[in-house]
């Protein structure tokens, strides 16, 4: 059986990260690939429900994701994690604890995803209605050395995915 790998999407609230994984997603998916998504709000309303955002919890939830896509990966599928994941440390937990891991940072500056507040919480966390908020009063650590460096605000979806796609050939993950 070929062996899979994982495509581990980290960035703020708000920079695109869904948006781009299920794009990719599909795009994979044309190419023959088995591909499992794992976003963050989908996965808190199943394997991580009653999480909340401390960083004990944002770690197990982070944790629970990587282990689930190392079970997908290891069995020869695309395992693509779209969680903010906020600690690097975790982040290269999960990349040191699997074969092939990817890491895809969406570089949104957090004026531009305040300014956008697609689900209005950046609103409220401003006014001080939601503790912890990534960005606001909690703390987000990009990586230092992804894979790829995705700038949502500045390059359209289709040039993202390409540039995935191109990151994901020459790795030689992709056929
Ligand atoms: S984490 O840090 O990886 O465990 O977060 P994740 O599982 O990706 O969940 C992020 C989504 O939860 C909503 N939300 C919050 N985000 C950040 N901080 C706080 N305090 C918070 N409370 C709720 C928010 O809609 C995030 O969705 P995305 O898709 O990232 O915008």
């Amino acid at each position: 059986m070929s062996q899979g790998y994982i495509i581990w999407f980290t960035g703020l609230s708000g920079a695109g990260k869904s948006t781009i994984a299920a794009a990719l997603a599909e795009v994979l998916r044309e190419r023959d690939q088995r591909v499992e998504v794992l976003d963050g709000d989908v996965v808190r309303t199943h394997l991580s429900k009653g999480l909340g955002f401390s960083k004990e919890d944002r770690d197990t939830n982070v944790r629970r994701i990587g282990w689930v896509c190392d079970l997908v990966s290891r069995h020869g599928g695309v395992a693509i994690a779209a969680a903010i994941s906020p600690y690097r440390q975790t982040r290269e937990e999960i990349r040191a604890s699997t074969a092939r891991f990817v890491e895809v940072y969406i570089d949104c500056p957090l004026e531009v995803c305040i300014d956008r507040d697609v689900k209005g919480l950046y609103a409220k966390a401003l006014a001080g209605e939601i503790p912890h908020f990534t960005g606001v009063s909690d703390p987000y650590e990009p990586p230092t050395n992804p894979e790829v460096v995705i700038p949502s605000h500045a390059e359209s979806l289709d040039a993202s995915v390409a540039r995935i796609v191109n990151t994901l050939e020459e790795l030689g993950y992709l056929p």
